[in-house]
């Protein structure tokens, strides 16, 4: 511990004393947020845009991060409107980065609040609540391996945290990347991964354009059997990481399912994988009752319970909102819901329900707890 943090947490003993009932941290979060040992929060230190609808976002993590591996995402809490939007976002960044801070890189989303903001209105000295590392979209650290990565769009970040490490430490792995954008110019970092490819031979960089032919989306320049032996004809001796859309990750996983590689294959998803909702399935009316009081709204049979909520007015405890982190979880009091990924219907009080991946399957009845401020 340094002397500098060893005589704050003697301050922060002294100050407790008399602080009750907030504690000392919450006094030290006037002073620098990034201080408070009671939450975890990051400055906006850098805003800078990649391409048109991507911007990186610098972040400087207060004194409660624990570095992370490069691979990994962590939860970024964004306040627009009075509300508290949360989202994963995978760090960019490579954790032997020599000022402590992060990266994040984001894409606008089609009707994305939260992707919206960041892109356009975010500004740097805003401070923003964030959740530690976490995931195990990794490389191995002890073994040796010779990656393929198959990524497209934003699904490149978690990749150029891995990328940047080898690069920094001066260790490149025999690495192969296929990555896929529209256009050259929608390439996030396209010109890093041109200028390392150049500087480390061992780095070989593959960008597929899929519209550069013409604005029309071309099949051939997507995903598939033919494309992989010509771009990397040694994919059997690999082992694959692949991030990116959900119809990217289908057809890689199908793929490799057939030739009998799936256990070489790790997939980070954005979002979760949806089962087809049955085409007679019916909504319902969705009542989230909190503290006693409860609100009511019409919900379809796909539309995620969380939306249907927020949409609302309502603000329910979320991270992931891919059925990954289960903070959104929330006890069913009535009624029917269905899981939106495998199409099982819930209908038992009392059991828990993610409902960002549960839609109404009839009326149902939730209890919702106030979030924690
Ligand atoms: S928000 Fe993570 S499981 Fe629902």
């Amino acid at each position: 511990m340094s002397l500098m943090s060893t005589a704050r947490s003697r301050v922060a003993d002294v100050v407790n004393l008399f602080a009750t009932p907030l504690q000392a941290s919450h006094y030290v979060e006037l002073v620098n947020p990034l201080w408070s040992s009671h939450k975890l929060q990051a400055r906006v230190e850098e805003v800078w845009d990649e391409t048109a609808d991507a911007r990186t976002i610098t972040l400087r993590p207060g004194r409660n991060w624990r570095r992370h591996r490069a691979g990994q995402h962590l939860r970024l809490g964004v306040p627009i409107g009075g509300r508290r939007f949360t989202r994963t976002y995978s760090i960019s960044s490579s954790p032997e980065r020599r000022d402590g801070c992060i990266t994040v890189t984001v894409k606008v989303l089609d009707g994305g609040r939260m992707s919206g903001h960041l892109v356009r209105n975010l500004e740097v000295g805003t401070y923003l609540p964030i959740g530690l590392p976490q995931g195990d979209f990794v490389v191995p650290e002890s073994t040796p391996v010779r990656p393929l990565f198959i990524t497209a769009g934003s699904g490149l970040t978690p990749v150029m945290s891995m990328l940047r490490t080898w690069d920094i430490v001066g260790n490149m792995p025999d690495v192969a990347h296929i990555h896929y954008a529209p256009h050259r110019y929608d390439v996030i970092y396209g010109a890093e991964l041109v200028e390392l490819a150049a500087r480390r031979p061992r780095y070989r960089y593959e960008a597929v354009l899929t519209r550069e032919g013409g604005d029309g989306p071309s099949t051939a320049r997507h995903f598939d059997r033919a494309q992989l032996d010509a771009l990397c004809p040694d994919w059997m001796e690999r082992e694959v990481w692949a991030c990116g859309p959900q119809s990217l990750l289908a057809a890689v996983e199908q793929h490799f399912e057939a030739a009998g590689r799936s256990r070489f294959l790790h997939v980070e998803r954005f979002r979760a994988a949806l089962a087809e909702v049955p085409a007679d399935a019916a909504g319902g009316r969705a009542t989230f009752v909190i503290d006693g009081a409860p609100v009511s709204a019409d919900a379809d049979a796909t539309t995620p319970l969380l939306r249907v909520a927020e949409d609302a007015g309502l603000n329910p405890e979320h991270g992931c909102r891919m059925g990954i982190c289960h903070t959104c979880d929330i006890p069913l009091v009535a009624g029917r819901v269905r899981d939106l990924r495998t199409g099982d219907v819930i209908d038992e009080p009392g059991q828990l329900v993610q409902i960002c991946i549960s839609g109404a399957a009839g009326d149902c009845e939730l209890a919702l707890t106030a979030p924690a401020t």
